[in-house]
């Protein structure tokens, strides 16, 4: 009662910004602060355990870190991370927030509802709202937008697209914004400290920044317009013109489309990052809504930080472009710095994201974003493929151009995986390795006394694969001729050594088959998904022949050729697998989930057979041997599990 009373009474006395609660949730772990009082156990994407609340001793208490809450089946107990600590510890409100702001080290002020001052920068926030409702009036005005509307057609974006982003369009004419501002109330000084307006050298009157521009209006994380970014309807120079850095805008901590896509990066757990403003509208038009765009191209630290607040796993997502793939890497290793789950999606030549989405729709994209790989393999594939792991000299160069990711890697299981990955494609000792990735990072500390422990841009970068002109450092010929790639690997993706070859891998037909067989089916309907799957499983790696051959062949096959041509080439029991494949000629859909599980499954097959081999190799391993075995394979264990949550019981090897 007397507490009850007080909370209600400090509730309306006090106020903590919502800002900083929505950011202490963000930043809490509920998994990890609800684990202090009940014992949870993964069960899928949720935790389950036995609720505190009645008393329970079976697991019917449920928290989901993906919506940040909890629920109990039995007593229908529900809330968040701050109800939570709350009921349990009988807090109020503003002491739950600053107990768990304390944890994930954010201070948490409550301020007396009388002392909170007006926010300084509101009149910046309001000018800019203004500003922008009026350039989606200029765009809609029959005369002034036409050309802007005619632009916004060729490329494809209808009105009820044009609405649904607040897109506008800012006229040549030197005065109208001006003059309108004013009436609002707005002086010149705070239209220039918006952004809006310039004052140049030896000149009183502030003139437009934006002139005959497309107007994309930029909002904080939490709604309030920022800044704008201007796209020039021509070829203009600059393309692309900016908000300048001011009071309420600073780039390298916003993000275009946080504030709406942020909802669906918690709920999917997911975040993906493009490069520019075309490409987030296009995605969030065909139904893709955690897409966010930095605002230049690589994304900061800060920006690393914020998105990992909403999504453990981000894709990057960026042009096929040279200037893409650098800005990939750095981004990549931000996000790693920040324990983030890296992915990168590769969109075929000459495509960004808007075509790409605008061209072969929603299903080409999640395909795309299936087939994504993890930045690490990425790389390491790109070195690959250049030939970069070929003969020694190469090999330490390679080395020292990966060995920055995996310092980045701040969560020790991914710096562990890439480290037990390095040493499978270099064939060196995974302790020889990390004692150098050690070293490298005291370097970097040396360097930078006070400093952050490692930034990015201070290590080799790995953008430099490839597009590298010292003679030393150029690409050799494919190890074999004009062989592709996959035809001169021999080891899978886990491998450990020589002896680790996929082909070894005993084949257990009634698992094997239908998963090849998935793949195969995906890759008729749409041939780029053959290359894909064999940037991570190459078609010696599968174990159903007739599989492997029609995979291999159509891997190989000019890209004009029709199916109808490559049956001419195909031996009889690859022939007959095309048949029955393309039975009847229906048009084959193929759902990206599937060819996703589809390629988990493949993962996890390696996985096995080297458990299988761990195994094996612990019969007659004692001491640290032994301890070192049983630890690999318990992260494999743990590899396993995180790639096909729900796991059918695997077959036990004979013997
Ligand atoms: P791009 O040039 O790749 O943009 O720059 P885009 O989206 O493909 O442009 P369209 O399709 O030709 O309209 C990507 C992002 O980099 C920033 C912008 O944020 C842009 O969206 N940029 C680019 C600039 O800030 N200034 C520029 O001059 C160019
Ligand atoms: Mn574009």
């Amino acid at each position: 009662m007397e507490r009850g009373w007080r909370w209600r009474h400090r509730g309306n006395a006090h106020v903590i910004a919502d800002e900083v609660i929505e950011r202490v949730r963000a930043a809490a772990d509920i998994v990890q602060v609800l684990s202090e009082f009940v014992p949870l156990k993964r069960a899928g994407g949720d935790f389950r355990g036995p609720c505190p609340f009645h008393g329970g001793t079976n697991p019917n208490f449920s928290v989901s870190p993906k919506r940040g809450s909890y629920h109990c089946f039995v007593c229908h107990e529900s809330g968040d991370v701050f109800s939570f600590v709350r009921k349990r510890l009988g807090l109020d409100w503003p002491s739950a927030v600053k107990m768990i702001g304390e944890r994930v080290g954010i201070e948490v002020i409550d301020v007396p509802m009388r002392a909170q001052a007006p926010d300084p920068n509101a009149p910046n926030f309001e000018v800019l709202a203004a500003a922008a409702e009026w350039f989606q009036r200029q765009l809609t005005d029959e005369a002034t937008g036409r050309e802007a509307r005619v632009y916004l057609q060729q490329r494809q974006l209808d009105q009820a697209s044009w609405e649904r982003f607040d897109l506008g369009f800012a006229p040549r004419d030197p005065q109208a914004l001006r003059r309108y501002l004013h009436s609002l109330g707005a002086d010149d000084a705070r239209l220039v400290e918006a952004g809006l307006f310039v004052v140049r050298e030896g000149e009183t009157a502030p003139r437009p920044r934006f002139r005959g521009r497309l107007m994309f209006p930029i909002l904080d994380e939490l709604g309030r317009h920022v800044g704008f970014g201007g796209r020039a309807l021509g070829d203009d120079t600059p393309k692309y013109l900016n908000s300048p850095e001011s009071a309420v805008f600073q780039k390298r901590k916003t993000l275009y489309n946080l504030h709406t896509a942020k909802q669906a990066m918690r709920r999917m757990g997911r975040a993906i990052v493009v490069e520019g403003y075309l490409d987030v509208i296009r995605l969030v038009l065909a139904g893709v809504e955690d897409v966010v765009a930095p605002l230049g191209t690589a994304l900061t630290d800060e920006q690393a930080q914020l998105l990992v607040r909403y999504a453990p796993e981000v894709f990057l997502l960026y042009d096929s472009d040279e200037a893409g793939q650098k800005a990939t890497f750095r981004s990549g290793l931000e996000l790693l710095a920040q324990k983030a789950t890296v992915r990168v999606v590769t969109l075929p030549e000459n495509e960004d994201p808007d075509t790409f989405v605008r061209d072969q729709g929603r299903a080409a994209m999640d395909r795309q974003l299936t087939l994504a790989i993890d930045l690490f393999d990425r790389q390491v594939q790109l070195l690959e493929r250049l030939g970069w792991f070929a003969d020694l000299r190469r090999r330490r160069l390679a080395i020292d151009k990966l060995l920055p990711t995996i310092r980045a890697a701040r969560d020790p299981l991914t710096r562990d995986l890439y480290l037990a990955r390095l040493a499978d494609v270099s064939h060196l000792d995974k302790t020889t390795l990390s004692t150098e990735a050690d070293a490298g990072a005291e370097q970097g500390r040396r360097r930078m006394p006070g400093g952050p422990p490692e930034r990015a841009s201070d290590e080799p970068m790995p953008e430099d694969f490839g597009g590298n002109d010292e003679a030393p450092l150029a690409p050799l010929p494919p190890p074999e001729g004009d062989r592709p790639a996959w035809k001169g690997r021999k080891k899978g993706k886990y491998g450990t050594g020589p002896e680790w070859k996929t082909t070894n891998i005993p084949p257990r037909p009634r698992r094997d088959e239908p998963v090849e067989r998935a793949l195969v089916r995906a890759m008729l309907a749409d041939r780029g998904i053959a290359e894909r799957v064999a940037e991570r499983h190459p078609p010696s790696s599968f174990r159903h022949p007739p599989y492997a051959a029609l995979f291999a062949a159509l891997l190989e096959a000019p890209f004009h050729d029709d199916l109808e041509q490559i049956g001419d080439r195909l031996a009889p029991d690859a022939l007959a697998a095309l048949r029955e494949l393309t039975d009847g000629s229906v048009e084959i859909s193929v759902e990206a989930s599937d060819i996703g599980l589809s390629l988990s499954k493949l993962d996890a097959r390696v996985l096995e057979f080297r458990i299988d081999q761990i195994r094996e190799m612990m019969r007659t391993a004692t001491g640290a041997a032994h301890d070192e075995l049983m630890k690999e394979r318990l992260e494999l264990d743990a590899e396993i599990r995180r790639l096909l949550p729900i796991r059918s019981p695997r077959a036990k090897p004979k013997g």
